[in-house]
């Protein structure tokens, strides 16, 4: 069964409080996201498996833990998810990286994929989804189920910098076994699917493009 972590980290929040000011101009939202990304990322590989190696230090021979070696991989989830990755390489420079595109269906409604590339070997990783905001779920539901039923993954983590309460509880619902990593919950959905109070449009604020 998985589990909401809410992290409420001072140096977390304050970086969250930096990305909701409508002021903070692109590059410094860049870099906070990207600062957050590498925080939430230490906090969500906490339980990774490790094992011990003889290390002869300058003054002696002793056993001490090294990461076991497990397979990782980031998937952001496009194209605000994009904003989380280097600072998470950064962290974890063997994890390979999948990308996948979705976009709503203005008839259905219902996410469709656009893009998808993932590494051959990635149901055997601990796949770690990004996408910095959780709105309705939509999207991250229909990602997480292309993951697991047309590539096999079994150890999925989702990291979104803020979420709304609607989209916890649908992707909570939709996929109970994996552990979600966020910054915020915040208070709802206005009309137009945005979270209050959140931080606006992430994509645009990260990339410059409105
Ligand atoms: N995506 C965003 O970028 N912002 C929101 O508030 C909701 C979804």
């Amino acid at each position: 069964m998985g589990k909401v972590h809410v992290l409420d980290h001072p140096l977390l929040q304050h970086k969250l409080s930096i990305l909701r000011d409508k002021n903070t101009g692109v590059k410094e939202f860049r870099e906070a996201v990207g600062e957050i990304a590498a925080l939430m990322c230490y906090e969500a590989t906490r339980d990774l498996p490790t094992h011990e190696v003889e290390i002869e230090t300058p003054i002696t021979t002793a056993k001490f833990k090294v990461l076991a070696g497990k397979k990782l991989a980031i998937v952001p989830i496009l194209r605000a998810g994009l904003g989380m990755v280097d600072s998470m390489i950064a962290l974890m420079p063997s994890a390979k990286i999948g990308h996948i595109g979705m976009f709503r269906d203005p008839e259905t409604h219902k996410a469709v994929k656009y893009y998808c590339k993932m590494p051959p070997d990635i149901s055997e990783r601990q796949v770690f989804v990004v996408d910095p905001m959780l709105a309705t779920g939509g999207t991250v539901i229909a990602a997480i189920d292309v993951l697991k039923n047309e590539y096999g993954c079994k150890n999925i983590t989702l990291m979104n910098i803020i979420a709304a309460p609607e989209g916890l509880k649908a992707v909570t619902e939709a996929h109970p076994d994996i552990d979600i990593y966020v910054t915020a919950v915040d208070d709802c959905l206005n009309e137009n699917a945005y979270i209050v109070p959140g931080l606006g449009d992430c994509g645009d604020r990260i990339f410059g493009t409105k």
